[in-house]
């Protein structure tokens, strides 16, 4: 080789493809990197439960590692983890999956996600979603080659999506809806009626819709509806949904995928060689929770609804505006009153009072204006983080 040659090497940052460079790097890992420098903090920012998973959840796991299941399972998952959850969402939303065919049991929601998206997106195709919204939905679809079309929704209308505006994003690329209620990050919940007109909307331009369920058990005072339970919807509807919040299982990485078997598929093909399938610890684990989780799931209900009540009161007391989130464990109040954006407040709290929330616009435009924080945290800690947070707003309100 000529020595100019070996001069002209590439650099190893050159070798990444240009996609991936197009991505931005997540809103909230940046304030997470920041925390972990400093002491003292109380964190709203981390969307994850503070309890630890069930003991006899745990368990189940021990179980499996001592007698000796360290194997593989099935690409699709465990079968008896599949039938219970056939029976699970039977059970609950009346919706029929074959637990041969028509489930796939993955790596979290997070893989769900992306198997579901990358099984249909073909370069160009469009994706709707409304905006503000969870952060992985856009990377997937752009990593896909598709287009990410976000629907704005606002504070007055308790971040809901409309039908209507949806409808209005529609084109011959339109593939898909993606929608994720209850919502991360705004906790928004939508009622049975609204969805049922969303579910018009798809059929009426015959596109897919994926739902993202992961949050379906923490609901307060309100009924979830499934997706895929609404009239002709079973047929066009991926359903995704998980243990990581319900049973506090972050770490365990299980979640599934329902839909028609032609679907499910499809993702299995990509899930096959990128993943292979989820471990059979995790999978044992998440088989315990199905079968004899449902009072652990109440009772970290009840604490959330508590927290989330103390959450809202708190910052609207404080003269943040912030609407009663039916869902999840996330409130979105609005930061406007100080007259700082989302991310200068965030980053503010966290340096003078040691609190850390993530900016709204780490989800998306609509978010602006407006910080998340997970009441996923103990009662004492919420407490002083709103007194902090109080002290705060009063230094700063009219000032900026
Ligand atoms: C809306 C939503 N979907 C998916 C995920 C990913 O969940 P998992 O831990 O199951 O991968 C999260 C996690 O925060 C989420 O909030």
């Amino acid at each position: 080789m000529a020595d100019s040659q070996v001069n002209q090497r590439r650099s190893p940052g050159s070798f990444v493809a240009q996609r991936v460079k197009q991505l931005s790097p997540s809103g909230i890992r940046k304030f997470f990197d920041l925390l972990a420098s400093m002491e003292g903090v109380i964190s709203l920012g981390v969307g994850e439960p503070d309890f630890v998973t069930p003991w006899h959840i745990r368990e189940a796991a021990v179980y499996s590692i001592e007698k000796g299941y360290t194997m593989y399972t099935s690409n699709y998952g465990m079968p008896e983890l599949r039938q219970a959850l056939a029976r699970h969402l039977e059970g609950r939303y009346g919706v029929r999956y074959d637990p041969a065919q028509e489930i796939l049991i993955t790596v979290g929601v997070s893989e769900a996600l992306d198997l579901a998206i990358r099984a249909i997106v073909d370069p160009g195709d469009e994706v709707i979603t409304q905006d503000p919204c969870y952060v992985s939905y856009m990377p997937c679809v752009h990593l896909a080659g598709g287009a990410f079309v976000p629907v704005p929704t606002h504070f007055e209308n308790e971040f809901k999506v409309s039908a209507a505006d949806i409808e209005k994003r529609v084109n011959r690329r339109t593939k898909a809806i993606l929608l994720g209620y209850p919502n991360n990050p705004t906790g928004a919940v939508m009622d049975r009626a609204e969805l049922l007109k969303i579910s018009e909307v798809a059929q009426r331009h015959d596109l897919l819709v994926i739902s993202d369920e992961i949050y379906d058990r923490l609901v307060y005072g309100v009924e979830h509806t499934c997706f895929p339970s609404l009239p002709g919807m079973a047929d066009r509807t991926i359903l995704v949904g998980g243990f990581s919040k319900s049973y506090a299982m972050t770490g365990w990485r299980v979640g599934y995928a329902c839909a028609r078997p032609e679907l499910i598929e499809a993702m299995v093909k990509v899930h096959q060689y990128a993943m292979l399938c989820a471990p059979i610890m995790a999978q044992m684990a998440a088989l315990e929770a199905l079968k004899f989780g449902e009072r652990d799931v109440l009772e970290m209900v009840e604490e959330y609804d508590r927290r989330r009540r103390v959450m809202v009161k708190g910052f609207n007391d404080m003269g943040l505006p912030c609407f009663e989130p039916k869902g999840a464990f996330y409130v979105f109040p609005s930061v406007k009153p100080t007259g700082m954006s989302s991310e200068e407040f965030a980053e503010k709290l966290l340096l003078e009072e040691k609190v850390a929330v993530v900016p709204g616009s780490a989800f998306g435009q609509c978010g602006e204006g407006h910080v998340r924080c997970c009441y996923a945290t103990s009662m004492a800690e919420i407490q002083e983080a709103l007194a902090r947070i109080a002290r705060f707003v009063q230094r700063h309100r009219g000032r900026s």
